[in-house]
């Protein structure tokens, strides 16, 4: 009795962990095929044929996928956008139905993270795709989002309404170093002429970046990768996208929505959001027990190069992470056409 009880529990968690195995490959075909076909479009000068392009890749791409899903945060809300609206069924359960009943999975995606990136052709814009159980990501409205991103030696150290030299100088001191040896990337907007005044104040380095402030919060939470946080305001969708990588890096997010107008508290209730004036931490943003992501580089990023096309194929780089198992991969592979006579470089 007590054997076969022992031999199911192994073969349950067998199961359990080839089905997560299986499902983040299945998602990283989804993030390198959304890369793949907006790359091509790279420093044409057109955003919105980027993005439809990587949308409709995505798309295509997660109908293969094993899986009863719903899009939870994507490209807006139905009637704005004909793919991946918010609400979407995906995934071959409804692709080809066929009586089996494949995982409930909430998805949100970000099929192209800096359009504009991708338009001009400059560093950082990625491919982004988040997965849970049902009910492990947040609905966020696409609102803007108060944020702090910070890598796992300075969550315990920051507070989102502390004074910005209070800050600098706790993650200095958590990291080691002086404040003016810090880099502190800040979205390059009007609305933060405050923010950037401050930072300067203290002596800390900053990196103003045009887009992109998802890929900029995966760097903070990576060592070496010479970024140490991401302060500032920036999309709420890309907040939850960024909740998810730092529950699979132990970094942490600190975010608060920004509620302009009546209507903004009115669209909050309506997606369930009740105290809209609440701190967020990852956890409460991507509060699934198991988390995957997936993001593909689609320019040159400090952690991901961008796709290459070499004649014979199609090279990509892309960081796939979960958090049962607990694993984080970087992943190089590359798409080869058929018929060729393809060499391999290393
Ligand atoms: P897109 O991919 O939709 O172009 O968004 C890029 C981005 O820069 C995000 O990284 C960031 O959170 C948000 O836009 C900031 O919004 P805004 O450009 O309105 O300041």
């Amino acid at each position: 009795m007590t054997t076969t009880r022992k031999v199911d529990r192994r073969s349950d968690a067998a199961a359990r962990s080839s089905t997560d195995a299986d499902l983040s490959l299945d998602f990283l075909r989804v993030v390198e095929q959304a890369a793949v076909a907006c790359a091509q479009t790279m420093g044409q000068g057109d955003r919105h044929k980027s993005d439809k392009v990587a949308v409709e890749a995505m798309r295509h791409e997660l109908d293969s996928v094993p899986i009863d899903g719903t899009i939870v945060i994507g490209e807006g809300e139905r009637d704005e956008a004909p793919m991946l609206y918010i609400g979407e069924k995906v995934g071959m359960a409804h692709k080809s139905p066929n009586g089996r009943a494949y995982p409930q999975i909430d998805i949100a995606v970000d099929p192209l993270e800096g359009t504009n990136l991708c338009a001009l052709g400059t560093p950082n814009a990625i491919a982004v795709l988040a997965a849970s159980e049902r009910g492990g990501l947040l609905h966020a409205p696409d609102l803007y989002m108060e944020k702090l991103v910070v890598g796992p030696s300075s969550k315990d150290v920051v507070d989102l309404d502390a004074p910005i030299r209070f800050n600098l100088r706790a993650i200095a001191q958590a990291l080691g170093r002086r404040v003016e040896d810090l880099v502190i990337i800040v979205l390059d907007r009007p609305r933060h002429e405050k923010l950037i005044a401050e930072i300067r104040e203290t002596g800390a380095r900053i990196q103003l970046i045009g887009d992109g402030d998802l890929s900029a919060g995966i760097a903070a939470a990576v060592v070496g990768s010479g970024v140490h946080a991401v302060m500032g305001i920036g999309g709420a969708p890309e907040g939850v996208l960024t909740a998810a990588a730092m529950r699979c890096l132990n970094g942490e997010i600190f975010a608060r929505l920004v509620i302009n107008k009546p209507e903004d508290e009115e669209r909050c209730r309506t997606m369930g959001i009740t105290d809209p004036k609440r701190i967020y931490r990852s956890k409460d943003l991507a509060s699934g027990e198991k988390i995957i992501f997936a993001a593909t580089g689609v320019t040159d990023g400090a952690l991901m190069k961008g796709v290459r096309f070499f004649g014979e194929g199609t090279r990509t780089t892309s960081l796939v992470m979960q958090t049962h198992p607990h694993q984080i991969r970087f992943i190089d592979s590359i798409q080869i056409n058929p018929s060729k006579d393809v060499k391999i470089r290393f």
